[in-house]
């Protein structure tokens, strides 16, 4: 591929065809089981872009056939009302995923409410038993976005081993994961944050470029290296003229010219995070009931 003729890794279309294979699987599935597999997403308060999530979540679990049970709670939940919830969940032999939707009103301890969730039915996987399991490339429930960036690489074939990856954030949610999941692939990996020094140069010895930080086009052209593979998983609502739309971390415009492969916004990475959430649900499902599936 030369770095003039950009590839575009085109999560939408990717994370459909997963969505396929999982309602294969759940209909061979369900009448040995005798239930579909049961999502529970758990939403506290009326942060607008969380209830577009939310809502995208449960289209996406009709559509394959996983029961999503949304449940919505007012901003002034407490802690230990949503941890009572949790238990129960954890108890219910019809829910094999739980999801609580990030972030929480500030009152609330988002880590503390990960804890409570039953590791095996941690379909976002963000419980420490999870990460923990990712340190040690032990197999358990991946987090969505993160596996959905490994998922994409690896349907474009993509090599990474012996490749320089840069991550740039250092979040729970995406940049410490990724990191990880780069390294079990073999990838010599950095990863940049606020404090790192002079990034352009940093970012420019990058192969496979990763932006998880939410500053809309920060990355532009001279920030990367012709030929490089570049993922972005930013989303960063902005206006243009007074219509609002989204844009990623990378200048899409600017760097697609110089890129091997790069991931549009939206239509990359976002898509890719749910269709990651699916799979993790049907994939504790069918544990549970003693399959094992390959997805
Ligand atoms: N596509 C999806 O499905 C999906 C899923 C999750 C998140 N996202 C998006 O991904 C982005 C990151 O999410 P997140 O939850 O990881 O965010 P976060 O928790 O706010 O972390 C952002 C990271 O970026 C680093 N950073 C901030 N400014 C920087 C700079 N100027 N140079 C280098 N690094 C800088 C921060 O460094 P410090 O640690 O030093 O502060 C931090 O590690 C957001 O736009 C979010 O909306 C997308």
């Amino acid at each position: 591929m030369s770095a003039s003729t950009p590839c575009l890794l085109d999560g939408k279309t990717l994370a459909k065809k997963i969505q396929l294979e999982l309602q294969a699987k759940i209909a061979q599935l369900e009448p040995k089981i005798g239930r579909p597999p049961g999502l529970a997403v758990l939403m506290v308060g009326d942060n607008p872009a969380s209830a577009v999530y939310v809502r995208n979540k449960e289209r996406a679990c009709q559509k394959v056939g996983i029961a999503s049970v949304g449940q919505h709670f007012p901003e002034n939940t407490t802690q230990e009302e949503l941890e009572e919830v949790i238990a129960r969940l954890n108890q219910d032999d019809r829910v094999d995923g739980i999801l609580v939707q990030l972030p929480l009103p500030k009152h609330l301890d988002s880590i503390s409410l990960l804890r409570c969730i039953d590791p095996d039915k941690d379909a976002d996987g963000l419980h420490q038993v999870n990460l923990g399991k990712l340190v040690r490339s032990e197999p358990g429930l991946r987090s969505c976005t993160p596996a959905g960036v490994m998922r994409l690489l690896q349907e474009y074939n993509i090599t990474l081993a012996g490749k320089k990856a840069l991550v740039i954030g250092r979040s729970i949610l995406v940049g410490k994961p990724v990191a990880l999941m780069l390294l079990e692939q073999n990838a010599t990996v950095t990863i940049a944050h606020s404090r790192t020094q002079d990034l352009e140069a940093v970012c420019r010895e990058a192969d496979i470029l990763v932006a998880a930080v939410g500053k809309p086009n920060m990355i532009t052209q001279e920030m990367v290296k012709p030929g490089a593979v570049v993922i972005d998983v930013g989303i960063n609502r902005v206006e243009t003229s007074g219509k609002p739309r989204l844009v990623g971390d990378v200048d899409f415009e600017q760097v697609a010219p110089v890129a091997s492969y790069i991931t549009p916004v939206p239509g990359g990475i976002g898509p890719m995070t749910v269709a990651m959430l699916l799979s993790n649900t049907v994939q504790s499902y069918a544990r549970k009931a003693g399959y094992t599936i390959s997805l």
